[in-house]
């Protein structure tokens, strides 16, 4: 796949440094020639010679056509005077026109007044993953700093944007949200949609009047749902952070500094189940350092939302799946929260880091959970994440098994898989059971005061470790070890691997009701979610039906409420052709859109040929309601396309 235009100095540049990587440290060298850990192969930005700083959106949201209409003005720093040309990146957008403010240009003019410039652009051949190098003409000029305006328009194929009818949502009314991360900025605002660039933003949002607009931003959740809504984001953030979602949305406080945005006829239910987010607040500020994004709200998604949790800055977008009414899923909250350090704060410069925003996360999250929930129930959980692991383990190339992944040529989201977080995750529990609690602590809340608000990649962070903690407390961990973990695929040897005595009665109950000596009633009177999760993954590839039969009537599980649960269930239900919970299996897949619960149930349809029948027709229903990312997925498993050579 050819990768288009790339300004050749930058060119030159990458070539050094990257010949001086690979001699340094595990940088691999491919086919496509030595890697530079510095460069973002995801982005035709030439964010060598401009910057931005600040971005100025002025949007409209029409869902009578499903287009964004408006003009972004982009603040820029030019740090080649001698560059005459501006590289954005655009996907599936159509610029109507871009203007530069002729202050910059003719210096001040009367009154005051701005007046803008158009200038030449063009957009170069799309690619299939990047989308279009968005070239704009500039005059060359010594001042150093441009405001760069665009009048575009989003197309009904935006990827990152999931338009939703008056009939997919709770309330009956339209909904639309945008889905950012990783590449998916470019699909509604034309940008340097690179984490190596961070900047404010302010927004004005107009949309149709009784639909409020919320972004990852500063916003008045009292405000009149009039309609008009601005919004100012004071931090500097990557463009996968920028978020916006309009729809029929109510908001309760669930502590000084928390609420909840849903449909109203979740509301309550949302307050309710994340009532404990001040408290995990708290608890990671206790542990790394100050919550710096003022507040922290919580978006409920409509259940076609393609994730667990998004962390957009100040506004975790979360799927309605969490909510279950025991607190039994809110390590997303967790998870999402613990972002708010770990990728918003101190994130990945390129995809192939992305393992520092998840795999801290990830590690996060657990210490989070413990200090609220207690040690028992993280430790349930890390030990689910680690059978994750083992299975991706057991399916990925050695290739994408390293933390540090080259993603060059491939769609950044296949590094989206278990390693960035549970190998991650694995690693910090590493570092934390060799240099003791306290010293590590130490070391993470260093770390993100050290590079708050900066972008770092694989080898900047080895370096701050280095200096750190392996060089502050040596003969412990080397170098050598380090590089392992980051640069080699599987798990090392003498990692440390997470433990729980909570799953042994599971097992021995297991065990007892597959010999036919415990009866279904008798299972799990007091297991939570996880234990049933477990109980559930752990069975044998073949079941009698009658076995099947027994356990739905006494647990339910074809209606479980637990999505998580719901998962494992029909798992076993699709391996077994366990024709009675087809129907639900059907409902299931119709109502939830979130990848990680679906695409291993359509994956498992597909290895017969009557479960193939049931996947593609489903899959035509169910389609209308999916995110265009989970559409593709699906797709790629439900009818994949051949292969084609370029
Ligand atoms: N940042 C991710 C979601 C994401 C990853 C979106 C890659 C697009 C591309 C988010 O923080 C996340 O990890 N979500 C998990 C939550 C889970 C690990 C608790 C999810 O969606 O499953
Ligand atoms: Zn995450």
């Amino acid at each position: 796949m050819s990768r288009g235009l790339h300004p050749s100095s930058h060119l030159l540049a990458a070539g050094a440094l990257a010949i001086f990587a690979a001699l340094t440290c595990g940088a691999s060298t491919t086919d496509s020639g030595p890697l530079d850990p510095a460069f973002d192969y995801h982005s035709y930005a030439n964010v060598d010679q401009f910057r931005t700083t600040h971005l100025d959106l002025n949007l409209r949201v029409d869902f009578g056509f499903k287009t964004i209409t408006g003009s972004v003005t982009l603040e820029l720093k030019r740090l080649d005077p001698r560059s005459t040309q501006l590289v954005l990146d655009t996907k599936d957008l159509m610029i109507l026109d871009v203007m530069q403010k002729a202050t910059d240009v003719l210096g001040a003019t009367a009154k005051n007044q701005t007046i803008w410039v158009s200038r030449p652009f063009h957009l170069e051949k799309p690619d299939p993953i990047l989308g279009s190098a968005l070239v704009i003409d500039l005059p060359p000029s010594k001042k150093g700093t441009e405001s760069i305006k665009i009048d575009y328009e989003t197309l009904e194929s935006s990827s990152a944007l999931q338009w939703l009818t008056e009939k997919q949502t709770a309330r009956h009314k339209p909904f639309l949200y945008t889905e950012s991360e990783p590449i998916g900025a470019r699909t509604w605002i034309p940008l340097q949609d690179t984490p190596q660039v961070r900047a404010t933003y302010k927004a004005k949002v107009h949309t149709d009047q009784g639909l409020r607009a919320v972004m990852s931003a500063e916003s008045d959740p009292k405000a009149k749902a009039s309609g008009d809504y601005s919004f100012v984001m004071p931090e500097a953030v990557p463009s996968y952070l920028i978020a916006l979602a309009v729809g029929a949305l109510e908001f309760q406080e669930t502590g000084p500094r928390t609420g909840v945005y849903a449909e109203k006829p979740m509301i309550k239910a949302a307050a309710k189940e994340f009532a404990d987010t001040e408290s995990m607040i708290q608890a990671n500020e206790k542990m790394f350092g100050p919550y710096r994004w003022s507040r922290y709200d919580i978006l409920v998604m409509p259940a076609s939302f393609p994730e667990g949790g998004m962390e957009n800055p100040r506004l975790s977008f979360i799927t309605p799946t969490v909510i279950v009414g025991d607190k039994s899923l809110v390590s997303v909250i967790a998870h999402e929260l613990a972002h708010s350090w770990a990728g918003n704060l101190v994130g990945n410069a390129t995809w192939r880091d992305f393992w520092l925003n998840e795999g801290f996360t990830d590690y996060m999250e657990s210490r989070i959970m413990a200090a609220v929930y207690g040690e028992p129930r993280a430790s349930m959980e890390a030990v689910l994440g680690f059978k994750s692991l083992q299975t991706d383990l057991a399916k990925l190339k050695p290739a994408d098994q390293i933390l540090a992944i080259d993603l060059r040529d491939r769609d950044p989201g296949d590094g989206f898989t278990y390693i960035p977080y549970e190998k991650g995750r694995l690693f910090l529990s590493y570092l934390d059971a060799k240099f003791g609690r306290e010293h590590f602590d130490a070391f993470l809340r260093g770390y993100f005061d050290h590079f708050a608000f900066k972008s770092l990649d694989s080898e900047q962070f080895i370096s701050y470790l280095q200096e750190n903690l392996l060089d502050r407390y040596p003969g412990i961990v080397t170098r050598a070890q380090v590089n392992t973990w980051i640069f080699s695929p599987g798990l090392p040897a003498d990692a440390v691997l997470p433990v729980t005595t909570l799953f042994q009665p599971v097992d021995a109950a297991r065990d007892a009701w597959l010999a036919g000596k415990l009866q279904s009633k008798k299972l799990g009177a007091d297991w939570v979610a996880q234990q049933w999760v477990y109980f559930l993954d752990g069975m044998p590839p073949t079941l009698a039906a009658a076995q099947l039969a027994d356990l739905d009537k006494a647990f339910g599980l074809s209606k479980s409420p637990n999505a998580e649960i719901g998962h494992s269930w029909f798992k076993l239900v699709i391996a077994n052709n366990y024709q009675p919970a087809f129907p639900h299996l059907e409902d299931y897949l119709k109502t939830i859109g979130r990848r990680k619960l679906i695409e291993p149930l359509y994956e498992s349809l597909m290895k017969t040929p009557a479960g193939t029948e049931v996947a593609k027709r489903v899959f035509a229903k169910a389609r209308p309601g999916y995110h265009p990312e989970t559409v593709k997925a699906i797709e790629a498993i439900v009818a994949p396309k051949e292969e084609t050579s370029e």
